[in-house]
């Protein structure tokens, strides 16, 4: 056993070990140019051509991975990207970040991790090293993939090394990236762990280990959970709040005072992106599996799914102030990205808003500085943004901020619309006459 992991290690420290990455998007592409930036020569695996091809021009289509970054280590020949997959027995480390979405009935859809593995094995060689990185239930690295990888004989820390470890990119935020980001890593064993803790240890500044991979598996759902859970619980002050004529910012801000024993959480249109929506059933579903209900995922998911709802009975007690219905009045949706400056339209909110408004009767349109055109699914339609003038905003019944991208002149904005709608609290910090008659926040 340890001549394979004497020998990995030797590699991983002197860089010479090849990495392979499975599925370059959000959170596959960040990783495999940190690891060619680490000296490492590393290749992305792609079902996508159009995505394998960019990377090979020098270009790259995640806006947190600079395009000049991505030239200049495939220029080196640190990087490159490829749709042949024959390509895998030539890594010594190959690391899976493909989707983990969920099926219709909410039911994990790991079909993608399957899909991935089933590459692998055609060519899974003694002395590699595979990480899941794809969010997913406890259980999937040893229950699920190991099977797959022991069926073609070979054995674990005989042969090969297995570990998981959970992906935290947050997209969009200056302050944490791949580097700065502590990782957890969780192996099937003992040495798929050091040999995995060896290889991020050469990238990030900090690696955790866990004693297994299912312990790094349920970390992410925890801290994930955490979140929907946290941001239910305000969402649902916000709406009690409402009810009862208290500024819900106002009380957040001023429990955040408490210097232990509070974090603060912030309402919002409801919650979006690939992750949060998500994962949380990943562990309601292993829950279920074992007779048990996990009741906070489900209450987090009821209030915050209904929070779009919320922010339409705003938008429709506004126009009443000023005696007008929905039917018929032009509201224009400011930032329809699940979250403040990136273009991931997964899950946003903004999409439930709009179809709601558009069912009401409202001549809906929106602008994003992120975002060209959606894709309303229940109307199975395309709309497509406008540009942002003064004309546009005076026109509108209704300005609703969805979301608060950072390029936008909310003074401006305000100063222009006839009512707006702020599900951010972007408007707090402006100044002037008419701004709490003009403006509801959430
Ligand atoms: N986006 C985030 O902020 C984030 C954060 C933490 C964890 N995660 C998790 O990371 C995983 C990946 O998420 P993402 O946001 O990068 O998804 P993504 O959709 O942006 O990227 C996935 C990529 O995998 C490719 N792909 C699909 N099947 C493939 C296959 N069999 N072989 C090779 N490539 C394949 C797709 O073409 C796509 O480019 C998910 O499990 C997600 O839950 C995402």
């Amino acid at each position: 056993m340890s001549d394979i992991k004497e020998s990995l290690l030797a590699r991983i420290a002197n860089r010479e070990a090849r990495i392979g990455v499975i599925g370059l998007g959000y959170v596959g592409l960040p990783l495999v140019v940190e690891f060619a930036h680490g000296g490492f020569k590393s290749t992305g695996f792609e079902v996508d051509l159009r995505k394998a091809e960019a990377i090979n021009r020098g270009e790259s289509y995640i806006p947190d991975v600079p395009g000049s970054q991505v030239a200049e280590l495939v220029r080196k020949g640190n990087l490159g990207a490829t749709t042949d997959f024959t390509q895998l027995a030539e890594q010594d480390i190959i690391i899976i970040c493909v989707p983990t979405p969920l099926r219709k009935t909410k039911d994990p859809d790991v079909s993608y991790i399957l899909s991935a593995a089933d590459r692998i094995i055609s060519t899974l060689k003694r002395g590699q090293l595979i990480i899941l990185e794809s969010t997913t239930y406890p259980g999937t690295t040893d229950e699920v993939l190991r099977p797959i990888f022991d069926e073609t004989g070979l054995q674990i820390d005989a042969d090969y090394f297995l570990a998981f470890s959970p992906e935290r990119v947050d997209p969009g935020n200056p302050n944490f990236n791949t580097k700065n980001i502590p990782k957890v890593v969780g192996g099937i064993t003992t040495a798929s762990s050091l040999v995995a803790t060896a290889a991020y240890a050469t990238i990030v500044d900090h690696v955790h280990r866990t004693s297994s991979a299912r312990v790094a598996e349920t970390c992410k759902l925890l801290e994930n959970t955490f979140r929907a859970v946290n941001i239910g619980l305000v969402n649902e002050l916000a709406q009690l709040c409402h009810e009862l004529d208290i500024d819900t910012w106002e009380v957040i801000t001023a429990a955040a005072t408490k210097p232990f024993g509070f974090m603060p959480f912030y309402p919002g249109p409801g919650i979006g992106g690939h992750c949060i929506p998500l994962d949380p059933h990943y562990l309601s579903w292993k829950a279920r599996m074992h007779g048990f209900e996990a009741r906070f995922i489900s209450l987090a998911e009821e209030v915050n799914s209904r929070m779009p709802e919320h922010v339409v009975g705003l938008v429709t007690g506004g126009l009443n102030r000023h005696r007008k219905a929905v039917n018929g009045s032009k509201i224009l949706v400011m930032g329809v990205a699940y979250k403040r400056d990136i273009d991931d339209m997964r899950e946003s909110p903004a999409l439930a808003i709009v179809e709601s408004l558009q069912e009401l009767g409202a001549e809906v349109s929106f602008h994003d500085p992120y975002v060209t055109t959606i894709h309303l699914e229940g109307a199975d339609r395309h709309l497509q943004g406008i540009p942002l003038t003064d004309a546009v905003v005076e026109a509108a019944d209704c300005v609703v901020i969805v979301t608060d991208h950072s390029n936008i002149d909310y003074g401006h904005l305000v100063a222009k619309a006839q009512l707006v709608v702020d599900t951010r609290n972007t408007t707090r910090k402006l100044k002037g006459g008419d701004l709490d008659a003009k403006v509801i926040r959430l």
